[in-house]
């Protein structure tokens, strides 16, 4: 099972998914950036998810903040005092570790290891040309705050009553004491985050909604849900703000552990928001004309683990091919076009207009190298749906031969009626 793991990053980094960052420095603590591939399949993944949970709902609204905000934010959420890991570290080799990651010893050179002391884990830096305590700033660790720091004027505007939602996506920071696993566990990740309002009395119902719908959401990543644990979490191991909170963990080659989290957050956050900023956070009932702190459902995605479920679930090794079965939603390119010869201009002239034409519409790749059968090999590597041929018969009967990734049969279709063809196949 680890040697999948080992198969993915060789792939992700021969094929252009996952470069290790600043490589040509040697590198930064697990670091990692996206190279041409990666980025389609992470937008794909972040687009189908800003679809499912936002575009396709009448209770639900988006924003997008910024990284950096007050840090009275992170007072009032407690992560200024809560947010932190257990750390332990080596007396011989000062090596540091989680406490709850570590043996009695340490694991690089045997050292005896010191008492736990807490460690936060926000990233810390200065805004501003003076490096000085009051210009402390610090880099979002969850997106959440951002969502209930701006609940007032999302409600001002949107004008929404309960329950309605509100959804980000993007970075956050964390200074992990331990980074690690490839895309698993690093310092910076992308997030998506939604925060779901609803009065108090409904938690329990919603909540069992969206665990609901994190399934449904899995199944769309093309995850086998026999491979995922709900895992309630016990009090005391929670997160300071949750009052139930459920795991969705996943057997990863190197363990069972957490891809996305479910928590209700009782109206924790909007609470300590209008105590500490003294602004009125809370919502009016136009019928009742009650004013109360609505409660928080927060289903927690991690964009960065969801890439890497996908790719684990989709890494197939057939008898002659690797290939990627990715849904054909998150595949990074959803055709590629092939000339049958590189060196025949009337071959290659048709086959660059139907590039050119699919193009518009659609991520499609060009291949004129070596056998088709290496391109078609090629191309399931990364998951491409759709191999286009452009042969002699095309020239005659101005069609193209249309070979599909997961059965490998090929057969002709016209042109003209490529473009629906395509749209056709991948909207099933
Ligand atoms: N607002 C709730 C929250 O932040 P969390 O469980 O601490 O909850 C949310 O984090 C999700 O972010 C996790 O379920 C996981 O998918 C992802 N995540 C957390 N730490 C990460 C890291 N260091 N690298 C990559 N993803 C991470």
């Amino acid at each position: 099972m680890e040697d999948l793991m080992q198969k993915i990053i060789s792939l992700a980094k021969r094929r252009g998914f996952v470069f290790p960052g600043s490589e040509i420095y040697g590198g930064l603590a697990n670091s990692l950036d996206y190279g041409p591939l990666g980025v389609e399949l992470k937008n794909n993944i972040a687009q189908l998810w800003w679809k499912r949970f936002v575009q396709t709902r009448n209770d639900m609204v988006g924003i997008d903040a910024a990284l950096i905000m007050n840090p009275k934010v992170w007072e009032a959420s407690g992560h200024l005092k809560e947010f932190s890991d257990p750390l332990v570290e080596c007396k011989k080799c000062h090596e540091r570790f989680r406490a709850d990651q570590v043996e009695s010893e340490c694991s690089n050179c045997g050292g005896e290891l010191t008492e736990a002391k807490q460690f936060n884990l926000m990233l810390k830096t200065f805004l501003g040309p003076v490096e000085e305590k009051t210009n402390e700033v610090y880099f979002r660790p969850e997106i959440a705050q951002s969502m209930f720091v701006n609940f007032k004027q999302v409600l001002n505007t949107t004008r929404r009553k309960l329950p309605f939602g509100i959804a980000s996506q993007g970075k956050a920071f964390r200074n992990e004491i331990t980074p690690g696993n490839f895309i698993f566990r690093t310092r910076e990740f992308n997030l998506m985050e939604l925060e779901y309002f609803v009065e108090e009395k409904d938690w329990e119902k919603w909540f069992e909604y969206w665990q609901n719908e994190m399934r449904e959401w899995l199944k769309d990543l093309g995850v086998n849900l026999k491979k995922i644990s709900e895992n309630e979490i016990p009090e005391g191991e929670r997160a300071h703000y949750s009052k139930r909170t459920v795991d969705f963990e996943y057997e990863y080659p190197f363990g069972r552990k957490e891809l996305y989290g479910l928590a209700y957050r009782t109206d924790f956050d909007l609470r300590n928001h209008e105590k500490f900023s003294g602004q009125n956070l809370k919502y009016r009932d136009a019928e009742t004309e009650e004013e109360f702190w609505p409660h928080v459902i927060e289903p927690t995605f991690g964009l960065d683990r969801s890439v890497l479920v996908a790719l684990l679930e989709a890494y197939c090794e057939e008898e002659k091919r690797v290939v990627l079965k990715l849904p054909f939603k998150l595949a990074p390119y959803k055709a590629a076009v092939f000339p049958l010869l590189a060196n025949k201009p009337e071959l290659v002239k048709k086959a660059k207009e139907i590039y050119d034409d699919l193009r518009k519409d659609l991520m499609v790749d060009w291949d004129d190298r070596g056998n088709i059968g290496k391109r078609y090999y090629s191309q399931d590597e990364i998951g491409t749906p759709f191999c286009l041929t452009v042969d002699f018969d095309s020239l005659e009967k101005d069609d193209v031969t249309i070979r599909d990734r997961d059965t490998m049969k090929q057969e002709r279709v016209k042109t003209k009626d490529l473009a629906s063809t395509i749209r056709e196949r991948l909207a099933n």
